[in-house]
């Protein structure tokens, strides 16, 4: 029987107060996550147990219990205050998914801090909007991550400092640098956690818009709340488990259900600091006896590529409780995983803004394969008629998904933005921009995002900045970034563009443009595509339409062009 047992029974009069019970947290007492993730497991005895297990894709391997999880994380809290740093200070962390990511998280809690995770893939462009939005005090990062940050200091005059974790203490230190070692730092053994209460800001995770820059999601401790709780219910993680979630903790799966959820369960987890190889995801199975695995649909995708040849030189037996998030999780994949592992796929869906699983198929409920399944308990969710904003009153039709505010790990605000968190909302409900239909069983299925907005591989990438980015490449007049479809990735991004005088079309200059956006933005951002034209089609007004491009990149109708320009 798994944790959750009968959906239905725990749907029906679901409150919060069952996490707060079982996390023993009493409305109106502080409540720090970091004491939570470390501390709160050792006074409950279990300090000797394995909190992380660590390997890189060079064969380093590290293994830390929750008394050092405990202990450094009140190490890298008392070196931040030494610096100077204040609760409520932004302090990002940028680095690979090293030890010092998912310890320095629980350090900046502890101290109060309001940690911004950056995925170390972006370019210095891409780093450079979220750390001017965000104000942020100091960058923890690596040595080879560092000279992105140093680029753009000269812009950034709040950023005092750049910490860098693998420092070896020889070398000069440049300008705002300052070297920390976790290994070599004094071991803090107590620590008073900053007293932050329920609505205390704890997170700052940025995610794409359709227009204008990122926007940073602002997330407080109470989130720990549902976080806990869908972990529990949905990942069905159990003390003995071990359990792997593949996300970076630069996204919101990587932090909700990399670092936050998993710790504050007391359960041991397991990090791969590597790209994707299916014999190598296997052997990390086989080799740590994982029973519970979070991963994304473009993972599963690239999985089943590998074949089912290769799966049967593993000893996967251990596997049972698999789940995946990020973007459409295709019917084939379900069933692919079903017979191969023995277990389907839970598709599980949320966003950078609901900071916790929204909408989600559960170990003992019947599954269909392409459908998300059901809210989760505490949680209405419904499709809204885009005219009217009210739930249509019949079922199977497309409309826009709408969740009722006011579950624990919901966004406070964007930061700094709180305009575009207003309209969010439309009557009562926080508009999710993404389309579905809910059939006669009360299940879900995803039909698409309602905006711009390109989903490649689970991760967002906005048009605009893609475009806003070409722009200052010299070559380049004007550009309309769209997605392609692709059979790894759902979507991939194309981008059309017409040249500046004196420039003509060549290989030479797409492969310049696509490294200049890999250089600028990041990898996942880079066109796979360049289109060069003559003109690109644009309404009257002379906005470029995007959506007549993206039409015939998809081999869709192009619908009305009675605004076009230059057909
Ligand atoms: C968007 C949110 C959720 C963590 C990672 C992404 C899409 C998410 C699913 C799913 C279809 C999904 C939606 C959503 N998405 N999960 N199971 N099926 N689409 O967080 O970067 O904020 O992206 O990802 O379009 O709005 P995010």
């Amino acid at each position: 029987m798994s944790n959750i047992g009968s959906y239905e029974e725990r749907y029906k009069d679901f409150t919060w107060s069952v996490a707060e019970k079982e996390l023993e947290f009493q409305p109106g007492k502080p409540l720090n996550i970091g004491w939570y993730c470390s501390d709160r497991i050792c006074a409950r005895g279990k300090g000797d147990k394995t909190a992380l297990v660590w390997e890189s894709a060079s064969g380093a391997a590290k293994t830390y219990t929750y008394h050092d999880v405990r202990r450094l994380s009140n190490t890298f809290a008392v070196f931040l205050q030494g610096l100077g740093l204040k609760p409520q200070d932004r302090i990002c962390l940028f680095m690979d998914k090293i030890p010092e990511l998912y310890i320095g998280l629980l350090g900046i809690f502890k101290m109060g801090g309001i940690a911004q995770p950056l995925f170390s893939a972006f370019g210095d462009e891409s780093l450079f909007v979220r750390l001017d939005n965000a104000q942020t005090s100091a960058v923890i990062t690596q040595k080879k991550h560092a000279p992105k940050v140093r680029k753009i200091l000269d812009k950034l005059p709040n950023l005092k400092h750049i910490i860098i974790v693998d420092h070896d203490g020889k070398a000069p230190l440049k300008d705002r640098d300052v070297a920390f070692s976790l290994e070599k730092a004094d071991p803090v053994e107590t620590f008073d956690a900053y007293p932050s209460e329920a609505e205390t800001p704890s997170l700052l995770h940025y995610t794409s818009g359709t227009t204008g820059q990122p926007k940073g999601v602002k997330h407080v401790h109470y989130s720990l709340i549902s976080q806990y709780m869908t972990a529990r219910w949905v990942l069905d993680i159990r003390d003995d488990d071990i359990y792997w979630c593949t996300a970076d903790p630069g996204w919101v799966t990587g932090t909700s259900y990399g670092i936050i959820a998993p710790w504050s369960l007391g359960v041991t987890q397991c990090v791969m600091d590597a790209g994707f190889s299916a014999e190598a995801w296997y052997k990390f199975i086989e080799k740590h006896r994982i029973t519970n695995w979070y991963s994304a649909p473009t993972a599963i995708r690239s999985l089943m590529k590998a074949g089912d040849e290769i799966v049967k030189k593993f000893d996967l037996s251990s596997l049972r409780q698999l789940a995946s998030v990020g973007e459409p999780l295709n019917p084939e994949a379900v069933i692919w995983s079903e017979r191969v592992f023995g277990k389907a796929f839970l598709d599980t869906y949320f966003q950078t803004e609901t900071g916790s699983i929204m909408i989600t198929n559960y170990p003992d409920m019947k599954i269909k394969p392409g459908s998300m399944g059901k809210p989760f308990p505490g949680i209405r969710a419904t499709v809204l008629d885009p005219k009217t904003y009210e739930p249509y009153a019949e079922t199977g039709k497309i409309g826009l998904i709408g969740i009722r505010p006011g579950w624990p790990a919901m966004m406070r605000t964007y930061w700094n933005n709180e305009e575009t968190y207003r309209k969010k909302f439309q009557n009562g409900w926080y508009m999710t921009g993404d389309r579905a239909s809910i059939d006669k069983e009360g299940y879900f299925w995803f039909v698409g995002r309602d905006d711009d907005i390109i989903n490649t591989g689970g991760h967002l990438v906005s048009p605009f900045e893609v475009e806003s980015a070409l722009l200052e490449h010299p070559a380049i007049a004007e550009s309309a970034v769209v997605s392609k479809p692709d059979p790894i990735n759902m979507e991939v991004v194309k981008a059309f563009v017409t040249l500046k005088p004196g420039f003509t079309p060549s290989a030479d200059l797409d492969l310049e443009i696509m490294n200049f956006i890999r250089k600028k933005l990041s990898p996942l951002a880079m066109p796979q595509e360049i289109t060069f034209s003559d003109a690109l089609p644009k309404t009257r007004s002379g906005k470029i339409m995007r959506r007549i491009l993206k039409a015939k990149e998809w081999g869709e109708e192009i619908g009305d062009t009675s605004t076009l320009e230059n057909d």
